[in-house]
Order: structure tokens, then sequence, then C-alpha cells
């Protein structure tokens, strides 16, 4: 009898959805290092370098991004070395979107805000003038970075009564920040992204304008956005991930006109596994059937 063929071997850089393990089980065996290893599954806190290549070893073939940003990967390092990259679009698109929308409700109707005052258990009863905020109908939304997450960002937000528009790469941005309303990022982080909302940006938005941020912390200078928040420069902000995370700018815990969550935007069983079986059909079709997938990124 023939030996079984080796099945290739994967390294995975963070415990994954149990479905998702389940899938990997029969086609790869599971290996606790990246040394030796065909294919990587890398959760977005890994940094996938050169050093990091460098220690898998050159049989490496495919490194699976579990995320859609590849910031934390060098790309032109796993290129140069014949590995593969791929990411996660599509099925995470309305699960972040949805997240946008629902962080940009949070904050214009103070519902965190609220959720906090009742559990100081602060004396209320209701009045007419009583915590007041502003509603998304009738507001002028810009999505930067006219991507399919910012186009569903921008349906979803229609539904709401809002209008949107779109700057893209070219675009006349602080023009386009003077004139909206909530401002929502949806940029990959790249050389040209970081610090793209700078202290110059934040002053060119509307004092009464929200920034949202579902996209990569540094794409805000998060330092300059406390610094405008603080002296009225904007109005608010909606953070669901952060320049240097897990921190979090100190002096952002205790301004009531900003809302955070822990980088929750693809956070749902549903849109997680179905992030883990697009890495698994990658790692398949590198590693198994020697084609590339549709989702290589570069
Ligand atoms: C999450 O942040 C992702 O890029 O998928
Ligand atoms: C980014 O890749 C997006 O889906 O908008």
């Amino acid at each position: 009898m023939p030996e079984p063929a080796a099945r290739p071997r994967v390294h995975l850089t963070a415990p994954v959805p149990h479905e998702v393990a389940a899938a990997l089980e029969p086609d790869f065996e599971l290996v606790d290092s990246p040394e030796g290893a065909d294919g990587i599954l890398v959760a977005l806190t890994a940094r996938i370098n050169e050093a990091y290549l460098e220690r898998a070893g050159p049989q490496l073939r495919v490194v699976a991004n579990y995320a859609v940003g590849v910031n934390n990967i060098d790309l032109e390092a796993a290129a140069s070395r014949g590995v593969l990259v791929t990411n996660t679009p599509d099925v995470l698109t309305r699960a972040t979107a949805e997240l946008a929308v629902g962080l940009m409700v949070s904050l214009l109707r103070r519902i965190t805000e609220g959720d906090r005052f009742i559990r100081r258990r602060a004396e209320w009863e209701f009045s007419l003038e009583f915590m007041l905020g502003a509603s998304l109908d009738g507001k002028e939304l810009l999505v930067v970075g006219p991507g399919r997450i910012g186009r569903e960002t921008a349906r979803l937000s229609e539904a709401f009564g809002a209008r949107s528009s779109f700057a893209g790469r070219d675009a006349d941005l602080p023009g386009l920040l003077g004139a909206a309303d909530v401002v929502s990022l949806h940029v990959p982080l790249t050389d040209a992204t970081r610090h793209l909302i700078d202290a110059q940006a934040l002053e060119a938005m509307r004092s009464s304008a929200v920034l949202v941020n579902v996209a990569r912390g540094p794409v805000v200078d998060e330092r300059a956005l406390l610094d405008a928040l603080r002296a009225g420069t904007i109005a608010g902000a909606a953070l669901d991930v952060f320049e240097r995370e897990p921190e979090v700018e100190e002096g952002l815990l205790t301004l009531e006109n900003v809302v955070m969550t822990p980088h929750l935007g693809s956070a749902t069983r549903a849109t997680r596994v179905a992030m883990g079986m697009l890495c698994v059909d990658a790692l398949r079709a590198v590693l198994l059937e020697g084609r590339r997938p549709a989702n290589a990124v570069g």
C-alpha cells in the first residue's frame, strides 16, 4: 500500500471558531509553530514581516489573513518570497457597515451615554428637553473610502434618511469634510492613509459634525482627535478601532460624546465563520489544487 500523502502543514496564529477548525482538520496538519509550515492562517493581531517569513522557511506558500485589511502583512516581503497572501472581502461588508451605522446612531441619539447615565443610578424623569440628540435623517454623510464597506455604509445610512457622498483617492478632502455632518472612514491603512485625519483635517470639519472610524486606528491621529473633541472643533466620535490598539488614548474615556467598541466590525458569529471558510478555501486552492484563489491580494 502506498503511504498516504502527507497533508500540508498549516499554522494558526490564533484560535479560530470550531466550525473553521473542523473544516481545516481533514485536509491539513495543524502545527504549533510557523517553522516548516506550508500555510499560515493569520489573525490581524499577528505581524507577518520579513523576520516572520524567514522563520517560517522557504516551503511557505500561502498566508491567509483572517481579515479584509492586510496592513499587518508585509506584502512586498511575501511577494519577493513567492508567498501568496489572501484576505476575506465581501463576507464582512454588511456586518462592518452595520456597525458603522449603529455607531453613528448610538452617538447621535446618545444611546451609550444614556446607558451609562442609567447605570450610574442618576436621578431622572422624562422631560421635554432632556438628553436631546440628533437624527441621522437629513444628515450629509461623507464616506471616506468608496470601497465595498464604504458603499454599503452609505446605502444602509440612506434607510435612515441620510444623504451620502464619497471621498476617493483624488478627492478635495478638506472641502468635502467641511460639507459633511457625519464623516465615516472606510480606507485601508497604508502609508498614504496613515493620519489622513489629522489636526488639519479635523479643523476642516464642521463643529457640529461627528467622526466614525471602523477602518483602522492609525488612519486617525488619536491625540489630535482628543484635542479636537476637547476644544469643540468637532462634536463627537464613534470609534471601533484605535491607533495603538488595544490601548486607547486615556482622555477619550472621560468624554460623553465618544462611543467606543473593541474592534467589532466583523464580529458576528456568522461573519467570522464565513471569513474563516474563505481562508480555508484559499489554503485548499493554493496547497491542494495549486491554483491562485480569487481573494489573493496584490
Ligand atoms: C477587520 O478589521 C478586518 O480587516 O477584517
Ligand atoms: C475593503 O476592502 C472593503 O471591503 O471596503
